[in-house]
């Protein structure tokens, strides 16, 4: 009898165990996840933005403005997360690369090399922020991720366990040609991890180093006029100029031959090639005017015009060199030449900028976040990428180690927007841009007390504004305040009585205003908005910040 018990207890504790088994994760990355003090804090005080007013740069109104936030990075990606949530383009980071130099610090303390757990803090500190970072990214937008040999290999498979439904693409960028002496190998590359949704086309081409000059018709594998019939029709040449392209013909139809006189000395030139046979141009007759001023002829020697094409761009290989890469010319001497205080290891300018511009060279209204901000070096190169023309924006997030928000980074991104005197004396033209700095602060939420929910609706203004982008007060009541920028405006309404006199304030306003109205659960009063109802779009707060903090703290 007793046999029997013991076995029963024997067997059961071993389907427990077969249980626990199942459970474990049997492929992917397996860390010890020592729990960290900045996400542990946001269960009992939660995140929000405060101004530093003295801090604001603005140049022109009208541009859009870019944003400093200094702080632990984690608790910047909380407050983006209800204010930015699928709006970034790119997010670019170039986080600590734990080579065991005291590099960066966990819980407070420098992670050294002989630290057992070196990798599995770092590794922690990389997922708990690309979990709620991923939540930021548009439908096509790409996280761009540097990296060195030291983490490379945990950091690729941590991605893949993170962004499931991604491509990964890893490139290899030599940073410090000189090389650095070890043991064995002397290292002169890093890398840079590239991921976006499976399937997007995302990635632009790059300039080529040596401009090459190629015959338009196409020459590859599949060139017939069969294999991609709007590749096939007439390029009007006339005075040893291209002046035109005509339709694609009907499929019945042959040209007489490659070059066909026609009035007003205007020759057609087709892709038929010396045997005679219909072949097709590279571009098809809906993209090749996009490119026209890439294409020139050429006189045969038999006599034929034919038209060739300018090649100076090709899709990125994965293995970039060149002197502007060079870490230490086109970082190191940047920096020092713009802030007081030394800032080690900063990007070469040309590795964040190419990077960025392969992805929004055609976003001119690209948003891009950089949570691992350090000297700036993305904000520079986003002001660089605007000389187009562009109205792109910058989100930088840096902690204050060292003062590298307020010593080097803040005083970087300033010069770089105002202009500066170079160590010459010579002067330097500034970028134009604007900047408004933040710091995180927070509010004690231990319990959802109404008194609690008052409090975060009266911290959470700078938020809002944030999320709207609307900086301009225009209003300040007792019982609300109204905000606009050039394109909109925005309402906070902290107590019902008050939403009389707001809607009288916001009667003469053209267009939608956003309101966010106080109420201690998520009613958004649309009963007292009914009359105004196709001008607001209401949200009930703080519940919509609530909403987002109780599904990343949870
Ligand atoms: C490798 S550096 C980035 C350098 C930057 N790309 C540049 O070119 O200047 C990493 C930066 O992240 C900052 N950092 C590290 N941990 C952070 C955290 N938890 N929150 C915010 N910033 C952090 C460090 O202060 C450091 O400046």
């Amino acid at each position: 009898m007793e046999n029997n018990q013991t076995n029963e207890k024997l067997l059961a504790e071993i389907e427990r165990l077969k249980k626990e088994l199942k459970k474990k994760k049997k492929y992917g990355l397996v860390w010890e996840d020592k729990p960290e003090d900045v996400v542990e804090m946001c269960k009992e005080k939660l995140p929000v933005l405060k101004e530093v007013k003295s801090k604001e740069i603005i140049t022109d109104k009208n541009k859009p403005v870019n944003l400093l936030i200094e702080g632990d990075n984690y608790h910047a990606l909380s407050v983006l997360n209800y204010t930015h949530k699928g709006k970034i383009d790119v997010i670019y980071i170039d986080p600590p690369y734990n080579t065991g130099a005291k590099d960066w610090k966990y819980n407070n303390d420098y992670v050294d090399g002989e630290d057992a757990y070196r990798h599995s803090k770092w590794i922690s500190l990389m997922h708990n922020r690309l979990k709620i970072a991923k939540n930021l990214l548009k439908q096509d937008g790409v996280l761009i991720c540097a990296i060195d040999e030291n983490e490379q290999a945990h950091l690729g498979v941590l991605l893949e366990g993170l962004f499931a439904n991604y491509e990964i693409h890893l490139v290899t960028i030599v940073h410090n040609p000189r090389g650095v002496q070890g043991k064995n190998f002397s290292y002169v590359h890093e890398y840079a991890y590239f991921l976006f949704k499976k399937g997007l086309a995302v990635i632009g081409s790059k300039q080529r180093d040596e401009v090459l000059e190629e015959e338009l018709r196409d020459h590859g594998g599949e060139s017939l006029r069969t294999d991609a019939k709007n590749c096939f029709y007439p390029i009007f040449v006339k005075n040893n100029q291209i002046v035109g392209f005509g339709d694609v013909p009907k499929q019945g139809f042959h040209p007489k031959s490659k070059n066909v006189y026609i009035k007003n000395k205007t020759i057609e030139v087709w892709p038929i090639d010396v045997k005679g046979i219909e072949r097709k141009w590279v571009f098809a007759r809906n993209t090749v005017e996009g490119i026209k001023d890439k294409l020139f002829i050429i006189d045969k020697k038999n006599g034929d015009i034919d038209v060739f094409r300018i090649k100076d761009t090709q899709k990125p290989r994965t293995v970039w060199t060149g002197q502007k890469y060079d870490a230490s010319t086109f970082g190191s001497k940047i920096v020092n030449a713009l802030t007081e205080v030394l800032f080690p290891f900063p990007k070469s300018l040309y590795n964040t900028k190419d990077c960025l511009e392969l992805v929004i060279k055609e976003r001119k209204n690209a948003v891009v976040l950089d949570y691992f901000a350090g000297s700036g070096t993305t904000g520079h190169a986003v002001l660089e990428l605007n000389q187009d023309g562009g109205n792109r924006k910058f989100i930088l997030c840096t902690n204050n180690e060292n003062g590298i928000a307020e010593k080097v980074c803040y005083p970087r991104v300033k010069k770089v927007i105002n202009g500066y005197k170079n160590a010459k004396g010579e002067k330097v033209a500034g970028l134009g841009g604007n900047l408004k700095y933040y710091k995180t602060d927070f509010v004690d939420y231990k319990e959802s007390t109404d008194k609690n929910k008052i409090r975060l609706t009266e911290e959470a203004i700078e938020m809002l504004c944030v999320k709207e982008g609307t900086f301009e007060e225009v209003e300040n009541r007792v019982g609300f305040k109204i905000f606009k920028n050039s394109e909109h405006y925005a309402g906070i309404i902290f107590d019902q009585l008050a939403i009389k006199d707001f809607k009288k304030s916001i009667k003469d306003i053209k267009g939608k205003v956003s309101v966010y109205i106080f109420s201690l659960g998520d009613d958004s009063f649309e009963d007292e908005f009914e009359d105004v109802k196709r001008k607001v779009k209401l949200s009930p707060i703080p519940e919509a910040i609530l909403k987002v903090y109780r599904r990343i703290f949870k």
